[in-house]
C-alpha cells in the first residue's frame, strides 16, 4: 500500500467510527438523505419514517409529500422522501432495500407490480418493518394497510363521465402512465369496463407515456397523426393529459377533440378554464401522505388500523372550479 493510500485509509477510518459515535450517541438509526444539518445533530424523533415514490420530481407526489410531512411535524417523525428522481423501478426498489437495511422504523410506498414488490414488501415486513402502500396497491403483498384511491373505480368514474359528455359517440384514444403497472392497468380496466356496453364508444389506441412528459406527448402526437378518426382522448396519470392538452392545442383541434385527465395540477386547471381539457379525475394526494403516516405510527403502536383506506375520488369540469385560482371546489 502507498503512503497516500494509507493516510486516505486511516482518515476514512476515523470518519467512519466518529460518525458511527455520533449516530450512536443521539440515538439514531442510519439517516439517509435531504435532512438538513440542524436537524441531524439536534432534534430526538419519535420514528424514522421513508416514504418512497415512482418519481420524485413529480407534482402530484409533491402533494402527497406535503401531506406526510404536515403528519410527520405534527407526531415529531422524521420523514425522508427518497426514491428515483424520474421514474424508475429498479431505482425505486432498490430505495425500499436501502431503507429496510437501514433500519428505519416505517416504509411507505406503492405496490406497483405484482412480480417485484410482493417478494420485496413481504421481505421487509418480514425482517419487522412495517409497509405501508400508498397511492397504488400490492393488495396480495403482506404490507399492513393500503391508502390511496381505489384504482379500478377511478376509472370506471372516467369511462362513465365520457360517455356522459360525448353523449355516448366517441373514437377514443388511450394514454396510460404505464402497461405493467398496478394503479394504471386497474384504471384502464375500469375505464374499458364503464364504456364497454356503449356501442357508439369505439377505443382506437392505448398507447404507454411511461410517466413521461415528453412520451405522452409523442404519443399524443403520433395518435393524431396516425388515427384522424380519433376525437376523445384519456391520460390516466397526472401528466398524460396535459401533455395531450398541449399537443391538441398544437394541432388547434381544442374544439374537436374531448379529453379527460388525471389530477387536478395547476396545469390541467388552467387547460380546464381554457376548455381544452372537459373533465380530470380528482385524487387527494395530500390525505394520502398525511393519513399513511397516522396509520403507520398506529402500526408502530401496536394499534389496529383498517387494511385498505380508499381516499375520495370525484369527476370535475369546468363548472365545479371556484371563479378564480388555482383550486378545486
Ligand atoms: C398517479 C401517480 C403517478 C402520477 C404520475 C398520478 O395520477 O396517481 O401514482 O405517479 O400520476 O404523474
Amino acid at each position: 500500500m502507498s503512503r497516500l493510500s494509507i493516510v486516505a485509509y486511516t482518515v476514512g477510518s476515523l470518519f467512519f467510527l466518529v460518525s458511527c459515535s455520533f449516530a450512536i450517541f443521539y440515538g439514531y438509526k442510519v439517516i439517509t438523505h435531504h435532512l438538513p444539518e440542524e436537524e441531524r445533530v439536534v432534534k430526538k424523533y419519535n420514528y424514522h419514517l421513508v416514504l418512497v415514490p415512482e418519481e420524485l420530481d413529480n407534482e402530484y407526489w409533491k402533494l402527497v409529500e406535503e401531506g406526510a410531512k404536515a403528519a410527520a411535524k405534527n407526531y415529531d417523525v422524521l420523514l425522508e422522501y427518497a426514491g428515483p428522481k424520474q421514474s424508475n423501478l429498479d431505482d425505486h426498489l432498490k430505495t425500499i432495500e436501502m431503507s429496510a437495511a437501514a433500519k428505519v422504523d416505517g416504509i411507505m410506498t406503492q405496490g406497483l407490480s405484482d412480480n417485484q414488490f410482493i417478494p420485496l414488501i413481504n421481505k421487509v415486513v418480514e425482517k419487522g418493518i412495517p409497509v405501508i402502500t400508498v397511492d397504488t396497491d400490492a393488495a396480495n403483498s403482506r404490507r399492513q394497510a393500503y391508502i390511496g384511491t381505489d384504482n379500478y373505480y377511478s376509472g370506471f368514474l372516467a369511462g362513465k363521465a365520457l360517455v356522459k359528455d360525448t353523449n355516448g359517440k366517441a373514437n377514443v384514444a388511450i394514454i396510460t402512465g404505464s402497461f405493467t403497472r398496478n394503479h394504471q392497468i386497474q384504471r384502464v380496466q375500469g375505464f374499458k369496463d364503464a364504456v364497454q356496453a356503449e356501442k357508439g364508444i369505439h377505443i382506437i389506441a392505448l398507447e404507454e407515456s411511461e410517466i413521461s412528459r415528453v412520451k405522452a406527448a409523442e404519443k399524443a402526437n403520433q395518435i393524431i397523426q396516425e388515427h384522424p378518426e380519433v376525437n376523445a382522448f384519456f391520460g390516466t396519470s397526472a401528466l398524460d393529459g396535459i401533455e395531450i392538452a398541449h399537443v391538441v392545442e398544437k394541432y388547434k383541434k381544442q374544439n374537436l377533440i374531448y379529453i379527460i385527465g388525471f389530477d387536478t395540477l395547476p396545469e390541467t386547471i388552467k387547460y380546464i378554464r381554457r376548455g381544452t381539457i372537459k373533465a380530470t379525475v380528482v385524487q387527494e394526494p395530500y390525505e394520502m401522505g398525511y393519513g399513511a403516516v397516522e396509520m403507520m405510527i398506529n402500526i408502530i403502536e401496536g394499534k389496529k388500523v383498517p387494511p385498505i383506506v380508499h381516499t375520495n375520488t370525484r369527476i370535475i369540469r369546468v363548472e365545479d372550479l371556484p371563479v378564480s385560482g388555482m383550486g378545486v371546489k
